[in-house]
């Protein structure tokens, strides 16, 4: 994912913990992914499959990255709340944008425990620990309490068929203008995203949200992302 479209943007200490990362997803992710395919696990909805993955960043997209900076500077985001820490590097984008806001509060929750270490000593060295709290466990529990109000930015980066469960979750606590952010919803079933519950509440006016879908680039393959605002 280090390629021309990751010009360097951050200074020292994110850029060099985020070029590490990125250079790590090259090395290591691809080996993981195999040893996952070959138990018979091959995509987010799979019973396991995250477990195998243990090893694996999984980041989102450097272009991503860098836009959900933007998104969470542009609205001048205090409070975020995250789907999907893995090894920390959209948590770490995010943060990133929390402090040059002046300070904020950001939520983020991982079951796969080794993880969540891994995400906390990436945090610690980009020196924006102290804005991110990592919940370890199944986010339908560890999201179901104390979210920092009113939530200005949600980030969906897990399993895809929890997306609307854990939109429902959070809702009450969004505020409206706030963003709901996510990664690869059109990985949801079989039928490439078009039956995802998720999609479909987003893009039903009356649930009072406007949307737009955009995808990004990376290592020659593009990756879907959907964007929305509560009104
Ligand atoms: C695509 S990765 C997240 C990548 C991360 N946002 C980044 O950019 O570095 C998804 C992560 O969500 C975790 N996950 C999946 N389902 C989960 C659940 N129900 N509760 C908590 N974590 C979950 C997986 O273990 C995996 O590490």
């Amino acid at each position: 994912m280090i390629d021309h479209l990751f010009r360097p943007q951050f200074t020292p200490p994110i850029q060099r913990v985020l070029d590490r990362l990125y250079s790590e997803t090259i090395e290591q992710d691809p080996v993981q992914r195999a040893e996952a395919q070959s138990a018979g696990l091959n995509h987010d909805g799979e019973h396991g499959f995250y477990q195998a993955m243990a090893g694996a960043r999984m980041p989102v997209t450097p272009e991503f990255g860098t836009l959900l900076y933007i998104l969470a500077r542009s609205s001048s985001a205090r409070h975020i709340v995250e789907f999907g820490t893995s090894f920390g590097v959209s948590t770490i984008f995010l943060a990133a944008a929390l402090r040059d806001n002046g300070g904020g509060q950001l939520v983020t929750t991982e079951f796969v425990a080794q993880k969540t270490a891994s995400a906390a000593a990436n945090l610690r060295e980009a020196g924006l620990d102290d804005l991110v709290e990592i919940r370890v466990g199944d986010a339908m529990t560890t999201l179901a309490h104390d979210v920092p109000q009113p939530i200005d930015l949600i980030l969906l980066d897990a399993s895809k068929e929890l997306y609307l469960d854990i939109l429902r979750l959070l809702e009450p606590a969004l505020r409206q203008g706030g963003l709901v952010v996510s990664d690869r919803a059109d990985l949801d079933g079989n039928d490439g995203g078009r039956s995802s519950a998720y999609l479909a509440y987003l893009s039903n006016s009356a649930n009072g949200y406007r949307k737009a879908s955009i995808t990004t680039e990376a290592l020659r393959r593009s990756f879907a992302h959907d964007i929305a605002v509560r009104v």
